[in-house]
């Protein structure tokens, strides 16, 4: 059993945008304001015996950092979310990134335990900032999301980079 991360290729157009939808809604996100298209972002894919497991897109922003736009895996608790985050983490060091940052909800309290699991702190709480992006941006982003609780804030955790 093994996982393999790999840069995004032809063989995975179709289960990454298939993934995306499935987690997001659509292939986009809205994070702190901006929309962003998954499909058109920098994507590493997780391969767990060859086949897909997982994505992860992210972009460059500057003095911000590296920003996981998106990150979901399609066989869970076979580390293809870790291999996934590690790889970002490592790319963005390796061109000498400060810190790696990304935004969750605040219903999605599988993401917070994973996420600190793993060294990534607390940054910014955004009050009713996912009301926004519903409004202006995304209009597909859900009421209601893990648990039925209502979607509306955005948290920011962000992770040192050596
Ligand atoms: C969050 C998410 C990406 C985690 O992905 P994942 O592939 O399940 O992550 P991993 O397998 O690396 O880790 C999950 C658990 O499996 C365990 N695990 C990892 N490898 C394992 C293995 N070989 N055998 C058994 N368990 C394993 C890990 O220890 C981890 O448990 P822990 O959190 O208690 O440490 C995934 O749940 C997901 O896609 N969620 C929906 C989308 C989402 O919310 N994305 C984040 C938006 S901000």
């Amino acid at each position: 059993m093994t996982i393999e991360v790999v840069r995004m290729g032809p063989p995975w157009a179709e289960p990454v945008a298939a993934l995306w939808t499935r987690e997001f809604g659509s292939t986009r996100v809205a994070s702190n304001g901006l929309l962003h298209d998954l499909l058109a972002l920098p994507t590493l894919v997780a391969l767990h015996d060859d086949a897909f497991a997982g994505a992860v897109a992210y972009r460059f922003d500057g003095d911000a950092g590296c920003e996981v736009v998106g990150l979901a895996s399609t066989v869970p608790a076979v580390g293809a979310g870790t291999a996934l985050l590690e790889a970002v983490a490592a790319e963005a060091a390796s061109v000498g990134c400060q810190r790696a940052w990304l935004v969750t909800t605040n219903d999605n309290l599988g993401a917070l335990r994973f996420y600190q699991l793993r060294g990534w702190r607390l940054a910014a709480l955004r009050v009713d900032e996912v009301t926004r992006a519903r409004a202006t941006l995304k209009p597909e982003i859900p009421a209601r999301g893990v648990d039925a609780i209502p979607i509306q804030d955005e948290i920011e955790l962000e992770l040192p980079l050596a």
